[in-house]
């Protein structure tokens, strides 16, 4: 599946002219993107002893949303971690004081330990499989997100807005289109990480648009039509086409692959999007 986003992220050298975007449906997103920092509940069972942990969110941007977020559907708001009913414990509960059911909630020090720890870790043994020499992760050593002395406190108020709902996509001006405009459901896309996307973004900036000058502005392939001919690259069309069609049908043929070899049955298994013309262009 990595090397599935890479392969994307090479193609997706995107996209930007200034195809028009409107937005139909007023959700947003208010994505914070600086410094947050993370501490125990106020009414937890026991007082923490340890610092706070300060968290740059926009430095996991490469990651999916999903990663983290993992039961955010990409359309309500995202909730905390220690939302009641998710990781509300700050400790596992002690064994015969909580029925099964409720303990198997894991406790938001776990949860935290789990999906933080584990991935810093995780990521040095990748890198260093892939004979990264600077290998870049997060802190796995306890004070180096709990430090002593403790942490002052750090709450970023930078945000970007992001939209969630269905973005039409129209030719740029000046182009004679011959198909109709596309509704692009973004939010149905938060699965795949932002940059898989947006490739030139840093988290915290501005989403530049995939037609903005000096990106996918040209309207007119160069010499040839062949929308993988790398002379192409700043041509919107062939920009959408190699990020959007291409997926949709990497994503296919790894289902039908699926189907094959592992006897799943079709309706089990995650949809791809729409490969047909008429699939994307109304
Ligand atoms: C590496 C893990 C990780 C990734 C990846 C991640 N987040 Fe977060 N995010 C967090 C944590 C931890 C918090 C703080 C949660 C809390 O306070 O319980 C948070 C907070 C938030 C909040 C504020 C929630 C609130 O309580 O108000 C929003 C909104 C959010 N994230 C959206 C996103 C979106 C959208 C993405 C993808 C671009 C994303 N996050 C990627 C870990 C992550
Ligand atoms: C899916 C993998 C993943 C998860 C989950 C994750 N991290 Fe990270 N984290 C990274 C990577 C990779 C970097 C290095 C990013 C970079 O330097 O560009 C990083 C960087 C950091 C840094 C900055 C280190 C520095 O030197 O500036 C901190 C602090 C951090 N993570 C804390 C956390 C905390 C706290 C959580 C859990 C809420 C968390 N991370 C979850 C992968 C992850
Ligand atoms: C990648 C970051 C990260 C690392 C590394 C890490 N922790 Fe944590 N830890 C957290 C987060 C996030 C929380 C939940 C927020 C909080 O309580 O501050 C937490 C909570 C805790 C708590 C409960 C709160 C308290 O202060 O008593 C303890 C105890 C704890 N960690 C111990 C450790 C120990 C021991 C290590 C090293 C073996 C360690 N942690 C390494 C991120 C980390
Ligand atoms: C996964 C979505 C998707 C699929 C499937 C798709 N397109 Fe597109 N196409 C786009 C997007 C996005 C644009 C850029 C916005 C626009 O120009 O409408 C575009 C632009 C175009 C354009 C240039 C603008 C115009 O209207 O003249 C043509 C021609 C085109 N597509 C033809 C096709 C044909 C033919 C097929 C089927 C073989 C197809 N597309 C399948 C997403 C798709
Ligand atoms: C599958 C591809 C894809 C993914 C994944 C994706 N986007 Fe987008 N996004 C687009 C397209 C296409 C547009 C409209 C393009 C344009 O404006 O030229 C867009 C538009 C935006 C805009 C509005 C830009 C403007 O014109 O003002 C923002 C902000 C944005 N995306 C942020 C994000 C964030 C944050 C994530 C990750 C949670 C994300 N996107 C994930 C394709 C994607
Ligand atoms: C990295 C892979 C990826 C990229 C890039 C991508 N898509 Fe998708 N797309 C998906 C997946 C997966 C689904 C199915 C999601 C679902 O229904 O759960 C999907 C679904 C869709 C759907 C159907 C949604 C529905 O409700 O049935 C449309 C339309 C669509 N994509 C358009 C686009 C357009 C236009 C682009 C380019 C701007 C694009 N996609 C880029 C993976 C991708």
């Amino acid at each position: 599946m990595k090397r599935f986003f890479i392969a994307v992220s090479c193609f997706v050298i995107i996209f930007t002219t200034s195809v028009t975007i409107a937005q139909n449906g007023p959700e947003t997103l208010v994505l914070p993107t600086g410094t947050m920092t993370l501490t125990a509940p106020e009414n937890a069972e026991r007082e923490p002893k340890l610092s706070p942990v300060l968290f740059p969110h926009s430095l996991h941007f490469s990651y999916s949303c999903k990663d983290c977020h993992h039961d955010w559907d990409g359309v309500n708001p995202v909730q905390s971690c220690a939302t009641a009913g998710c990781h509300e414990n700050l400790w596992a509960s002690m064994p015969g004081t909580t029925a099964l059911d409720a303990r198997r909630v894991k406790s938001l020090t776990g949860a935290y330990h789990q999906a933080c720890r584990s991935c810093h870790r995780r990521e040095v043994v990748e890198q260093k499989a892939a004979g990264i020499k600077n290998i870049s992760t997060g802190p796995i050593a306890c004070d180096g997100c709990h430090p002593t002395p403790h942490s002052d406190p750090e709450q970023s108020d930078e945000t970007l807005s992001i939209p969630l709902g269905n973005l039409t996509i129209e030719a740029p001006e000046g182009v004679d289109a011959t198909r109709g405009a596309v509704e692009f459901p973004h939010g149905t896309h938060f699965e795949f990480a932002c940059q898989s996307c947006h490739h030139d973004w840093d988290g915290e900036s501005e989403v530049e648009n995939c037609t903005t000058s000096g990106c996918h502005d040209e309207t007119e392939p160069s010499g040839t039509r062949n929308i993988k001919d790398p002379d192409n690259i700043l041509y919107y069309l062939a920009a959408y086409h190699n990020a959007c069609v291409t997926c949709h049908r990497d994503l296919e043929k790894e289902r039908q692959a699926a189907i094959k070899k592992a006897m799943v049955e079709e309706k089990d298994l995650p949809k791809a999007g729409p490969v047909g013309c008429t699939g994307c262009h109304s």
